[in-house]
């Protein structure tokens, strides 16, 4: 798999990934509403070993790399789960607090969103978002998701359920799309026009 963003790329997982996503894994404050930190060494052990397998699943996360730098900087993609006893795809994005507040999540999280739809065939998506998670919520508003409903999770945390389905998807970028016709369409009739 590989998607590309203008900052960003999103590619098959290689050993290298292990240690900076274990890293990422193991940090308190990243996974603070992701049921808390995990074990960095058997996170790099199971990286690892999911890096050798040859083809690697379409719905699974992926390793993203900042572009300017090379350095990984998130674990993002789709991962398949059972909700209130319906098979659903869930987006994730997960990213290290030094890059925070650039804008990397909804830009990578919308262009997964794009894959799925049109590269996977996908006609909905769901997000699980604790109520406390601001800032994720902010994520799947900016990438066109909304509101269903929420959720107990089998652990007992109740959860918010954001879902994208691929025809309102299609509205919106049809409805974007012209929306920009227009506004070329006015500028090259009025010359000038702001
Ligand atoms: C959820 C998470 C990915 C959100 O990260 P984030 O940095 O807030 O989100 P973005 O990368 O989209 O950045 C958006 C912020 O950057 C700002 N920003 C700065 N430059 C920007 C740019 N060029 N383009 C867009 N936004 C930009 C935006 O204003 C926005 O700030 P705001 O939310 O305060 O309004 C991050 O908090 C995280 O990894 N948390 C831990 C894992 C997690 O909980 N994941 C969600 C469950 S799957």
């Amino acid at each position: 798999m590989h998607i590309e963003t203008p900052r960003l790329l999103l590619r098959d997982l290689v050993q290298a990934d292990a240690g900076p996503l274990a890293s990422i894994w193991a940090d308190p404050e990243v996974t603070r509403f992701m049921g808390g930190p995990r074990d960095g060494a058997q996170v790099r052990a199971s990286l690892v070993e999911d890096a050798s397998t040859p083809k690697q699943p379409d719905i699974d996360l992926r390793p993203v790399i900042e572009k300017a730098t090379g350095a990984v900087i998130g674990d993002c993609g789709l991962l398949e789960k059972d909700v209130d006893g319906k098979r659903e795809i869930e987006l994730v994005y997960v990213f290290a607090p030094d890059v925070w507040g650039r804008g990397y999540a909804t830009e990578m999280a919308g262009a997964v969103k794009r894959y799925a739809f049109t590269e996977l065939g996908l006609e909905r998506l769901i997000a699980l978002i604790d109520p406390e998670n601001a800032s994720s919520e902010r994520v799947a508003v900016r990438i066109g998701m909304r509101y269903e409903r929420e959720t107990l999770r089998p652990g007992g945390k109740l959860m918010k359920v954001y879902v994208a389905s691929k025809d309102e998807d299609a509205w919106a970028v049809g409805a974007r799309g012209a929306l920009s016709e227009r506004r070329r369409g006015r500028t090259i009739d009025a010359p000038g026009f702001k």
